[in-house]
């Protein structure tokens, strides 16, 4: 893989061209396949450059000594092929077009194709088939004067990953560099400083090291240097009009009824039904440590908690993956036994609930992969975790979360392809969820024309002050969130539990006064639930079955049924919830309730 190394020092006559090569053997375990340097003659005030296909022995043998006395800074490079042909054109250092600008890089600038076309339409005439050529072509773009300058402004047109040095003819006593996933660290020696892809290369002069941080720029000097901490402005999908509430009395039922589209959202060009996979961008730079990882934490808080159960399933069926889900308050605190195998997974709609960034911070500060899910671009979370994934859910202004949920799940239904695919999960399994997911849309929207069926039950049972929510398996979560909705928006005491754990204690509870909203799919545990049904039937409490089309067996043992679209059993309580969200919103809004703004509650929890 390639390597970059450079030094710039205040003693013009070290032999830079020797100690730099020396340092560029070092790196030779990587692998390359062609090599190259570029340096200022501080002497002859030009830039000399050399590069050679194969050995580094093979630029030695074309070194020219007659114009090495000088040369500082200097920069260079092993290649190992990724964008065009092992030949002397494609090694580094790439220039502009005027032999100003001078750069090596490791990484990939993945839309350099779109750049190239965009300079060379501009006018910028490219020598090598090489991505890297585009960064001394911006770079060029941008001079004014000062390499730093130019260089950060070429970074924020740069999407992919670069550890990369710059030198410039016209700016010559600096080298430049940033880092974007791919290593980088400056050596402080006696009056010298040297740069490195990788600390082996640097011993020999020195043992002190900084190393540069993502998104860093470092402006190295010949006896200073500063790091600059680069900040690339993000695009926030949002515009005013989703902020406003329309027609709609309340923001919560505006959510409710937005979750076809924000669904359709969260997998647009994401989803690869064919290949019974997904592409997640923000995961392609952990793709490697994400592929070594058996084991996961989902930490969240409230209704993100709940999606993150669901997840917990998904990882565990499909991608083998021991997973727990906890509430960010707990594992902040606890022993968790996290290993370099372990991920921790954080998921919020507002990406500042202080619970769950303390969780993060917790899992990095012992080494351990973070992830985020999160709808607010730019947050303290999508900030913080080492990779993640929107939800593009727009802005959700109700304090009770709906369309983040879901589309949290449908997040999570796309990670889950996404591991399991890296590991067993077959092309056909994998294919079944793509299309499960893809269809999801469709069905809220067929779930959405039973709202008048919903405000009639919730019309009915808005007067009980309790209620119990139960389900199985990926049931089980969906309850506790219909249980959590009606809880915080009507003040109704809600419990949400698992069916098979009535008869344990909730049983004692069941009467009359006291109905219970049972979901009951047709999954693999719906027999089970059925037996639970009885149980709470042959105690005289009122039910509510949420069940699917089609199933009429259920309307004999259940007092109302409210009836969900068939899909596959993960991705039920994506459907099983929308009616149960409805039902909240109704027995709230007749129970004369601050729909958007429940009494004692906040949308973004800051504080612990
Ligand atoms: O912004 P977050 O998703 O991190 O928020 C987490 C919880 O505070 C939030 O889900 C809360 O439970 C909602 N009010 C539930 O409707």
């Amino acid at each position: 893989m390639c390597g970059i190394i450079g030094y710039i020092g205040k003693d013009l006559t070290v032999k830079s061209v020797d100690l730099g090569i020396e340092a560029l053997k070092r790196l030779e375990y990587r692998g390359y396949d062609s090599s190259g340097f570029a340096f200022w003659n501080a002497k002859e005030k030009k830039i000399f450059s050399q590069k050679a296909v194969g050995k580094i022995t093979s630029l030695e043998e074309k070194l020219d000594y007659s114009n090495t006395d000088y040369a500082n800074p200097i920069i260079l490079h092993t290649r190992w092929a990724t964008h065009g042909g092992v030949t002397e054109e494609n090694a580094h250092p790439h220039c502009d077009c005027h032999q100003n600008i001078w750069v090596i890089h490791n990484g990939i600038i993945e839309n350099f194709r779109q750049l190239r076309r965009k300079l060379e339409s501009e006018g910028h005439r490219f020598s090598s088939e090489t991505d890297t050529e585009v960064i001394a072509h911006l770079i060029e773009k941008y001079f004014k004067g000062n390499l730093e300058d130019a260089v950060r402004e070429a970074l924020i047109h740069i999407e992919g990953t670069y550890g990369l040095a710059v030198i410039a003819r016209d700016d010559p006593d600096k080298i430049v560099a940033a880092r974007l996933s791919s290593p980088l660290l400056i050596g402080i020696g006696n009056d010298e400083y040297l740069l490195a892809s990788d600390p082996s290369a640097v011993i020999a002069r020195t043992k002190k090291v900084i190393y540069l941080d993502d998104g860093e720029v470092a402006v190295i000097g010949r006896d200073k240097f500063s790091i600059i901490r680069e900040k690339k402005p993000l695009e926030i999908d949002w515009s005013q009009s989703d902020f406003d509430k329309g027609a709609y009395p309340h923001y919560m039922i505006k959510e409710i009824m937005e979750q076809p589209e924000t669904l359709e959202n969260a997998i647009k060009g994401r989803l690869i039904p064919d290949e019974g996979n997904a592409r997640l961008g923000g995961l392609d730079l952990v793709e490697k440590k994400l592929r070594a990882v058996n084991k996961a934490y989902i930490v969240a808080c409230g209704t993100a908690s709940h999606a993150g159960i669901v997840g917990e399933y998904m990882f565990e069926e499909y991608a083998e993956i021991l997973t727990k889900t906890e509430a960010a308050s707990e594992f902040r605190y606890r022993d968790t036994l996290l290993d370099r195998h372990s991920v921790v997974i954080a998921i919020s709609q507002s990406g500042e609930t202080a619970d769950t960034l303390a969780s993060i911070r917790e899992a990095k500060s012992r080494g351990v992969l973070s992830l985020g899910i999160t709808n607010v671009v730019g947050s303290t979370q999508a900030r913080e975790t080492d990779a993640g994934v929107y939800t593009r859910t727009g802005p959700e202004v109700a304090v009770a979360s709906t369309k983040a949920f879901t589309s949290q799940l449908m997040i999570l239904g796309l990670m889950t392809l996404v591991l399991g695919r890296q590991r067993n999960m077959s092309r056909v399994t994998g294919q079944k969820l793509a299309e499960g997911l893809q269809r999801i849309p469709e069905l809220a929207a067929r779930i959405l024309k039973s709202h008048d069926q919903v405000q009639e039950l919730a019309h009915k049972y808005k007067d009980y002050d309790n209620l119990l929510y139960l389900g199985r398996k990926y049931s089980y979560p969906a309850a506790r969130e219909g249980a959590l909705k009606i809880k915080e928006i009507a003040y109704v005491h809600a419990e949400g539990g698992h069916g098979g754990e009535t008869k344990h204690g909730p049983l004692a509870l069941m009467c009359p006064e006291f109905p219970c909203i049972c979901i009951v799919p047709n999954d693999s545990v719906y027999s089970k639930m059925i037996s639970n049904i009885q149980e709470i039937k042959a105690r005289n409490s009122p039910v509510i079955a949420v069940a699917t089309e089609g199933n009429t067996e259920i309307k004999n043992l259940a007092d109302d049924v409210i009836y969900i679209p068939d899909t596959l059993e993960p991705l039920t309580p994506i459907l099983s919830i929308i009616p149960l969200q409805i039902f909240a919103y109704h027995v709230a809004a007749m129970r004369g309730c601050d729909i958007d703004k429940p009494r004692n509650l906040a949308k973004s929890v800051t504080v612990e």
